[in-house]
């Protein structure tokens, strides 16, 4: 399988978010993480919808919308309008979950639930065969470049195991404090997809810290059964 890397633009310059987002697609992104907060749901304020329109045109794969809002439902029909490809949201964020993952599926987006690292599996046991992606969250949402969280490497090994005995494929996807040193052993535990901010953003050459993050992945991903 083909690990995906997914740099988040959180780490980009904003000031030149069009030019950054071409640079990390030449570089081989295979998506581009747009992370929403809110100063509610995450003690941090980003970008919206706007922003996500205006970079659409810059946009040749996938634009990946992490959303840290609450509430979550008004906010789905718009990301789907700017061009998400996908949208992911926390359930303690959303008082219907459910209802929440069949808005984000009838605009057109595919759908994923965030969890964070203290946050239980309980809330995929119904919910797991409607998504396209679990999103694990390896640091407390809010900022870029905390550090990875470990204790998040078993749970990651638990959800594929939920996955692959689903049986459908479900992206499973990690983001916070992913770096060359570690994307090994995150996709080893099971992760299919790897958001990385500081560490793509922040590097001299971006091809080269992803096609280096990517080989590291490919040589730690186990073949799903
Ligand atoms: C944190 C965001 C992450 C963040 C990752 O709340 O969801 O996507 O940008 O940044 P790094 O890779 O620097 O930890
Ligand atoms: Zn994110």
């Amino acid at each position: 399988m083909n690990p995906r890397i997914a740099p988040s633009l959180l780490s980009a310059d904003f000031a030149r978010l069009g030019d950054e987002a071409r640079a990390v697609q030449d570089a081989g992104a295979d998506l581009l993480h747009f992370d929403v907060m809110d100063n509610h749901y995450v003690p941090n304020l980003t970008v919206g919808p706007l922003v996500c329109a205006a970079l659409r045109p810059h946009a040749r794969v996938p634009i990946d919308v992490h959303l840290m809002v609450r509430p979550v439902d008004r906010l789905v029909a718009e990301f789907a309008k700017a061009g998400a490809a996908i949208i992911s949201f926390h359930p303690e964020a959303s008082d219907h979950v459910d209802r929440t993952i069949g808005l984000i599926r009838e605009q057109g987006c595919r759908a994923g639930l965030v969890l964070n690292p203290a946050t239980p599996l309980d809330c995929l046991d119904y919910t797991l065969d409607k998504l396209d992606l679990v999103l694990l969250m390896s640091v407390n949402p809010g900022f870029g470049g905390q550090s990875f969280i470990r204790s998040v490497l078993p749970k990651i090994a638990e959800v594929r195991r939920r996955i692959d005995r689903l049986g459908r494929d479900v992206w499973l996807e990690v983001d916070g404090g992913v770096k060359v040193d570690n994307i090994a052993e995150i996709a080893a535990a099971g992760a299919d997809t790897f958001v990385a901010g500081s560490a793509v953003f922040g590097s001299k050459d971006y091809a080269a810290t992803i096609a280096e993050m990517r080989r590291r992945a490919r040589a730690g991903l186990v073949p799903a059964s």
